[in-house]
C-alpha cells in the first residue's frame, strides 16, 4: 500500500500531535539517552517534527530523516531551515528499499507511527538493520488499537466499522507484532514496554480533535472505500458522535520497542 495522507492537513496534524498527550514527543523520549557523538535516523520522518525535537533537546552529532513522500521532504527541509547551525538533513527514500548510500551510517535508527502504514513491516525492519553501525540500535514506536477500539453499541456505526476494518489497508494492530517481527527480521535484545492509553478528559477531548483531521486527511481514500462522499460523511459524522458519548470506550496501547 501507499501511505494515503498527503494532504497538507496531515503535515498539520503530524506537528500538533506530538504535543498531546496521548502522542507526546517528550514523554516517548524520555527513557533513551543520546550521545554527542551519535549519528541518527528518523525512518520515516513525516514533517520532521522527531528530527528537529531531537536537535533541540539533545546535543546529537547528526541526524538524517527519510521519507517516500517528496511532500513530507519538502515540509520537513522548510520546518527545518529556521534551525540554522543544526545537523538535520531530509531524503526522500522508500524504507522498503533503502539507497545503499544509507547502509552502516547510524548509531540508532528512530522509527515512529510508520510500519503501521508499510505491507510488509519485516522487509523494512532488514532495510533499517543495513542502515545501523555494528552494535547500533533501532528504536520503534508504534500503537495498537487506536481507531479501532472505539467500542460503542450503535448498530449503523458498527456495520461501518465492520466495512472498514475489512477492507483497510493499516495494520492498527502491529504493536503487539513488533517484538515477533523484529525476531524475525534478525535484530538481538529486543525489549518491548506498552502504555495503555485511556482516552478520557483531556486526552478523549484531544483525540477527537485529532480524529477529526484524520478524517479531512482520509476523506479521499475512505470516499473510495465506502463507495461515495454522502457515506463517509456519514460515517466520519457518526464516528465523531460516538467518540463523545460517555458511556463509549477508546483505550489503546502504545508500544516501545528497543533491538540491537
Ligand atoms: C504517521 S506519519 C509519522 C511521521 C513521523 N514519524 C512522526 O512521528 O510524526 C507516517 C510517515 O511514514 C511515511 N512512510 C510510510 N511508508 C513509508 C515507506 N515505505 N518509506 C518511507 N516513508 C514511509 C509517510 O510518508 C509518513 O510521513
Amino acid at each position: 500500500m501507499t501511505y494515503s495522507m498527503e494532504a497538507t492537513i496531515e503535515a498539520t496534524r503530524l506537528e500538533e500531535q506530538v504535543f498531546q498527550k496521548n502522542y507526546n514527543i517528550a514523554e516517548e523520549l524520555s527513557r533513551f539517552q543520546f550521545s554527542s557523538t551519535e549519528v541518527v535516523l528518523d525512518a520515516g520522518c513525516g514533517t520532521g517534527v522527531l528530527a528537529r525535537y531531537l536537535a533541540d533537546q539533545f546535543n546529537i552529532k547528526k541526524i538524517d530523516g527519510l521519507d517516500y513522500s517528496d511532500l513530507r521532504i519538502k515540509q520537513a527541509s522548510d520546518f527545518s531551515k529556521a534551525k540554522a547551525g543544526q545537523n538535520i538533513q531530509f531524503y526522500q527514500q522508500d524504507l522498503s528499499n533503502i539507497n545503499p548510500e544509507f547502509h552502516n551510517k547510524y548509531d540508532t535508527v528512530i522509527c515512529r507511527y510508520v510500519l503501521e502504514h508499510t505491507p510488509d513491516p519485516i522487509k523494512v525492519m532488514k532495510e533499517l538493520k543495513k542502515t545501523l553501525k555494528t552494535n547500533g540500535r533501532l528504536i520503534i514506536f508504534e500503537l495498537d488499537g487506536v481507531f479501532i477500539n472505539l467500542y460503542s453499541q450503535n448498530k449503523k456505526f458498527n456495520e461501518y466499522m465492520k466495512e472498514i476494518t475489512k477492507n483497510f489497508n493499516f495494520d492498527l494492530e502491529i504493536g503487539r507484532k513488533l517484538p515477533s517481527l523484529l525476531k524475525m527480521a534478525g535484530f538481538k535484545n529486543v525489549e518491548w514496554d506498552a502504555e495503555l492509553i485511556s482516552c478520557k478528559r483531556e486526552r478523549l477531548r484531544e483525540e477527537i480533535l485529532n480524529t477529526e483531521k484524520r478524517f479531512i486527511a482520509l476523506e479521499p481514500y475512505l470516499t473510495q472505500m465506502l463507495g461515495s462522499s454522502l457515506r463517509y460523511q456519514e460515517f466520519a459524522k457518526l464516528y465523531l458522535e460516538e467518540m463523545a458519548q460517555p458511556e463509549n470506550t477508546l483505550v489503546f496501547t502504545k508500544y516501545i520497542c528497543s533491538a540491537t
